[in-house]
């Protein structure tokens, strides 16, 4: 859609670098000891469905390495006398197999399949919104629709987890750098899994998943709020769509740390170009680009329970994001989480309270050579601020600074071949930012990585003006980063010496400090201010 001359401000978006134009040819997709592929490379082949990889199930259960499977022989379950002590132990894999190998009548079919593997949670558990959406959500063509058609081929999928998921799957812990590659296939049968709750290890904050984010969708199901029955809707038509026609593409999941921290203070680069809006959004208008997911230091946040933001939002469009939550462990102060290929299957409308699903999407982005959809998603996680004047700490913004620049830097691409960063508030809503400094802080990133911006306000005109009113400032002057990161400290002094905020803004105080070196100098240096 054409945008209004005020509605945006900058470099036209015309102008900015998307993928897949702006890319390099890729390499060969090779597995290697930093990138697990769980499919056949040299059996890849456009439209059709990936080949797993090796082609029999290999079983591995073991503590730190790679994710407990459902289907693993070592997936036990223990079997308790009268008096409640156990006794024996069953094959769990076995248990869910005949627990979802029955009919599904009505909902509570579902509730009582899931809770005969998950008895120690039964009375936990809650099943409300799930009945809600199939008494009132859906109407009787789609509940039946969904019992009788969605919900078998879901079953399916997950009876076939030792056919379709044949390697151990690697965990991304902590200061990792691992890509996963597996096809939309195998994550259709992981996220069935998810669905009906299956993962072992995955229900208790006290096991060895206790630094991962939840899995298992039990907590979808629960309460009466419009928000899980919206939420149901929106997973249930991915659920529908890949059952119907199983998409044929990969995805490669990124775990990247930050190897050498930039020298903020002593850096010379020039900002680059910065398109800002406030209409759109990161995900419609930013495609082929590198599209921030505003995230929670456990991807997905709150997506199986009640979070519905942006993060949450994308992913439940994107449900593919959300396997990530099975092998990704929580993200650490300068790492982050790339994602590439994920396919979007829904439209909604709303935010939060209001979000709605809304209809079918049906996703035009190119593959690549990799057969996986020209989007990348990275998640990074701003820190949430309770105490609004907290952010200004030194540490505090070069924890961002970091974060950013971890997330948008690619080691050894020409940056001529990487995309523009979409972005907009990101820590500036549940995680309670300041948006003026959240903007200039991604700025200062994205042109430490070599990368332009396109930022979305989300309708915030008044911010739109004012980034672009600095940014212009800022180039005229030809202000570096390290000029940038200088001020912020100095600003940063200010406001702890006053404990209270200064009489002139952040904007205000940057521009008035770079003019008054100006003056002092015809060459200006941060050396010698104040
Ligand atoms: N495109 C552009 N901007 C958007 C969009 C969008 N699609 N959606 C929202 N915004 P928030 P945070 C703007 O609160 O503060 C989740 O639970 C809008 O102005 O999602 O980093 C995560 O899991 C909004 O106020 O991000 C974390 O736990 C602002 O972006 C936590 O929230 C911030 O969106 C992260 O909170």
């Amino acid at each position: 859609a054409e945008q209004k001359e005020s509605e945006r401000l900058g470099t036209p978006v015309e102008e900015l670098r998307r993928m897949p134009k702006c890319g390099q040819s890729l390499p060969h997709l090779r597995a290697a000891h930093y990138h697990k592929i769980l499919i056949r490379t040299d059996l890849l082949k456009e439209g059709h469905i990936p080949v797993p990889y090796p082609s029999k199930y290999h079983d591995l259960w073991d503590d730190d390495g790679t994710v407990k499977m459902p289907c693993s022989e070592h997936n036990l379950f223990p079997l308790e006398n009268e008096d409640g002590k156990v006794c024996s132990t069953q094959s769990r894999w076995k248990l869910i197999r005949s627990a979802l190998g029955r009919e599904f009548k009505r909902s509570h079919d579902i509730r009582d399949a899931i809770l005969s593997y998950n008895t120690v949670h039964a009375k936990r558990w809650d099943f409300t919104a799930l009945n809600l959406l199939c008494e009132k959500g859906f109407g009787s063509s789609e509940v039946k629709h969904l019992l009788n058609v969605t919900l078998p081929k879901m079953v399916k999928l997950v009876l076939d987890t030792p056919k379709i998921c044949t390697q151990p799957i690697p965990l991304l812990k902590m200061r990792m750098n691992q890509s996963l590659t597996m096809s939309q296939e195998q994550i259709a049968c992981l996220l069935a899994n998810a669905f009906f709750c299956t993962f072992p290890r995955r229900n208790s904050r006290k096991s060895e998943y206790g630094n991962y984010p939840e899995i298992n969708f039990y907590r979808l199901f629960e309460s009466s709020s419009s928000r899980k029955i919206e939420k149901l809707k929106t997973l249930l038509c991915y659920f529908r769509r890949v059952t119907e026609s199983m998409p044929t593409g990969l995805v490669t999941f990124t775990r990247q740390c930050l190897s050498s921290i930039p020298e903020w203070e002593s850096s010379k680069t020039q900002l680059t170009r910065l398109h800002i809006t406030c209409k759109g959004t990161i995900e419609n208008e930013g495609y082929g680009m590198l599209q921030v997911d505003f995230a929670n230091r456990m991807v997905g946040g709150g997506v199986t329970g009640m979070g519905l933001v942006q993060e949450e939002i994308r992913f439940l469009i994107n449900p593919e994001l959300i396997v990530s939550r099975l092998f990704t462990e929580a993200l650490d102060y300068d790492e982050c989480l790339i994602i590439t290929g994920t396919e979007q299957y829904s439209k909604y409308s709303g935010y939060a309270e209001s979000f709605k699903w809304k209809d079918n999407h049906k996703d035009e982005i190119p593959r690549d050579e990799w057969q996986r959809r020209c989007t990348e998603i990275v998640a990074m996680d701003a820190l949430k601020y309770r105490n609004f004047m907290e952010q200004f700490q030194p540490e505090k913004m070069t924890r961002e600074l970091n974060k950013a620049f971890c997330s948008f830097m690619r080691h050894g691409t020409n940056p001529q071949n990487l995309s523009a960063v979409a972005t907009g508030n990101w820590g500036c809503g549940a995680f309670g930012g300041d948006t003026h400094l959240k903007a200039l802080l991604q700025l200062m990133a994205a042109s430490e990585a070599g990368r332009d911006v396109a930022y979305f306000t989300f309708g915030d005109e008044r911010l739109m003006r004012d980034v672009h009113v600095l940014y212009t400032f800022l180039k005229d002057n030809c202000v570096t980063v390290g000029d940038l990161y200088f001020h912020l400290k100095q600003y940063s002094n200010v406001v702890s010496k006053h404990g209270q905020w200064p009489n002139i803004n952040l904007y205000g105080y940057i521009m008035d400090k770079v003019s008054t070196n100006m003056e002092a100098e015809p060459n200006p240096g941060p050396s010698d201010s104040d």
